[in-house]
């Protein structure tokens, strides 16, 4: 859809007159450290993230006279207090409820030499309330295996919050093994349960085996689920429980783990929020290579695939375009302008530790890529993607690293072990250092958004209050957006979402009239952050709940499209 639908200034036909003011652009600033391994990342409030790590004996932070493995960053003073973590949330995932609640899901049986306190953390749901305090004092993790667990035991699954604001829990493998997914989970589940805690079985799982290790999921604007896994596609309805066979990723090209590739659903546009996936890198190695036959300098794949989740859009299948380089693990991250911003990742090799016949020191994967890039969805196809006046960080960002938009608008980036435990002396060494991308806004002069209600209804109009800095001109061009910041797990980031919300600038540039999102659908009822958009810069994000804020399952809301 093109910007025009997002012009609501008094003059949407002038040409915008941008008076712009020297900023610093975009850069990395590294500050502070994470305590524990960021290898998952969430935002859980307008001032903390959540990071987890695995059980294990090395990491600096302490909690009960032992290593922690769960940490609350607070993005105010860029320190890290723990969390008592109490079974292993290795190579977990997650996500928010419709109330609010974080729940961190599955995990790992503990391996680290049984010299661990941690326990079995396969099973896990892990339960941390809204947290009101802004430093994060008094806000503590539930986490009891024997009281609220999984179905399944389930290591490398996906979490994704669904129309009916429960998470979905997609696949997984049972047991800890070096590479493929040869123990797999070939189902579905949700929490709270369905079903009678029966999972669902699923053949796309089956189909998409050995390399479908957390599944790139995304919830539909009319309340299906599409799912790419290796390089199959599906729609999956949840209320009829079929699926649907998509066309697979062209050229041979796998994108979940070990070839961990990412996707996105791209931002959704009113009236008809039309969507649109695209999946970048991974590697078109064939998955019956023993891992001990792959190399660390294998390239990594530069494809990008897009497809339009229409009938005609399915037809004509998906579309191909190529990254400035070839990525394995990259994450792709939606920014409040509508681009997406491609990060993290290696050149050469794949996810995993310590499989391939020349690792470097532990790692299956070479030639960090340092350099992000930006993709614009509304640009010609082969002029989307470009990294002009993008930096270059310091910091290899390869397995277990995760990036994350934050409420003030920039990115911060965590992680990164390519090892089995911490591990200091060894090329790409466990990386506790933490940085923030700022985009150019961080440095100008923002605008801002005052007198949001703290919940919204869907289908319903509100009025905000706004200021716009002198630098944009006088014919602004306006966008809010509506954004779930998502669950960064193994580049991927769950649950991320960004739908366009209709505003109204009033003539004296004070005011701006909102209408939120149709249903529940097309916005899964729970936390987002509204930011806006003036010309080229972006204000702060403001925290709202969207929907009523009820425990999950809620009923169907507003007005179907
Ligand atoms: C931690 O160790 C110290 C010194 O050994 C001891 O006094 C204290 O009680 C321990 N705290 C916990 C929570 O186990
Ligand atoms: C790091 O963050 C702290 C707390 O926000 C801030 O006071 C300090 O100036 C920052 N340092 C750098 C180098 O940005
Ligand atoms: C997808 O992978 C399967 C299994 O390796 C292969 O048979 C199929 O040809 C691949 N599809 C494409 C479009 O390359
Ligand atoms: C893997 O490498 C071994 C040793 O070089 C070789 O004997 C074997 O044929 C290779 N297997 C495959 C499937 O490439
Ligand atoms: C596989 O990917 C590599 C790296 O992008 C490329 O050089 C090669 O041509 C691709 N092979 C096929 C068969 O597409
Ligand atoms: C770090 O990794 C290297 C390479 O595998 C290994 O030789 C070394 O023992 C590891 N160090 C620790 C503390 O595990
Ligand atoms: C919200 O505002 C829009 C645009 O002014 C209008 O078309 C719509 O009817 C309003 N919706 C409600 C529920 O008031
Ligand atoms: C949200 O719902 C979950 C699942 O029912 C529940 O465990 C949690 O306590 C609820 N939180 C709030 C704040 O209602």
């Amino acid at each position: 859809m093109k910007s025009s639908l997002f012009i609501y200034a008094l003059c949407a036909l002038c040409p915008a007159i941008f008076t712009r003011v020297a900023g610093a652009g975009w850069e990395f600033i590294q500050n502070g450290t994470s305590g524990v391994l960021a290898l998952e990342t969430i935002i859980v409030s307008p001032t903390l993230a959540v990071f987890f790590d695995f059980a294990t004996t090395g990491d600096p932070l302490q909690i009960n006279n032992h290593s922690a493995w769960g940490g609350l960053w607070n993005l105010e003073t860029n320190e890290v207090t723990a969390l008592n973590v109490v079974s292993d949330t290795f190579c977990a995932s997650g996500g928010l409820l419709s109330n609010g609640t974080m729940v961190s899901v599955g995990g790992n049986l503990n391996f680290v030499g049984g010299t661990s306190p941690g326990i079995d953390g396969r099973m896990g749901l892990r339960i941390f309330e809204p947290c009101a305090s802004p430093s994060g004092e008094g806000c503590t993790l539930y986490d009891d295996p024997d009281t609220v667990h999984l179905t399944e035991n389930r290591w490398y699954p996906t979490t994704l919050r669904i129309f009916d604001g429960s998470l979905m829990v997609v696949g997984g493998i049972h047991e800890v093994t070096p590479f493929y997914n040869t123990d797999p989970v070939n189902n579905f589940e949700f929490f709270p349960a369905k079903d009678g805690t029966v999972p669902r079985p699923s053949a796309f799982l089956e189909r998409s085996l050995p390399s479908n290790l957390f599944p790139r999921a995304f919830a539909l604007p009319d309340g299906k689920v599409f799912m790419v896994a290796n390089n199959q596609s599906i729609i999956y309805d949840i209320e009829a429980n079929t699926e649907t066979i998509l066309p697979d990723i062209p050229n041979g090209v796998r994108v979940t783990n070990p070839f961990d590739g990412t996707a996105t659903l791209l931002p959704l546009s009113p009236p008809l929020y039309i969507p649109e996936i695209l999946v970048c890198g991974g590697t078109n190695a064939s998955d019956q290579i023993p891992v001990a036959n792959l190399s660390s300098q294998d390239p990594a794949s530069d494809q990008c695939s897009r497809i339009t989740l229409t009938a005609a859009g399915i037809k004509k299948g998906w579309e191909v375009e190529h990254m400035l380089e070839g990525r394995m693990m990259p994450e792709m991250i939606l920014l409040p302008s509508g681009e997406v911003l491609i990060i993290n990742g290696a050149q050469t090799g794949y996810a995993a530790i310590a499989g391939v016949h020349d690792a470097v020191g532990n790692s299956n994967a070479d030639n960090p890529v340092l350099t992000p890039s930006l993709y614009n969805p509304s640009a010609p196809l082969g002029q989307r993607i470009s990294n002009k006046g993008l930096p270059a960080t310091e910091i290899p960002r390869m397995y277990h690293s995760t990036a994350s938009l934050t409420p003030s608008g920039n990115i911060l980036i965590a992680g990164s072990n390519p090892n089995l435990d911490v591990n200091t002396t060894v090329k790409f060494s466990t990386e506790y250092r933490v940085e923030y991308l700022n985009p150019p806004y961080m440095s100008l002069d923002r605008p801002t958004l005052t007198g949001v209600p703290s919940k919204i209804a869907f289908n319903s109009n509100f009025t905000a209050q706004v200021t716009i800095p002198d630098h944009v001109g006088s014919h602004p061009v306006i966008k809010v957006a509506l954004m779930d910041l998502g669950f960064s797990s193994h580049s991927f980031h769950s649950s991320s979402r960004l739908v366009w919300l209709e505003a109204t600038l009033s003539h004296d540039h004070k005011l701006l009239e909102i209408s939120s999102p149709p249903n529940n659908r097309v916005y899964p009822p729970g936390p987002a952050y509204i930011f806006l958009t003036v010309g080229d810069t972006t204000s702060a994000g403001i925290h709202v709940m969207v929907g009523s804020g009820a425990s999950p399952p809620v009923p169907d809301q507003g007005r179907r499209i």
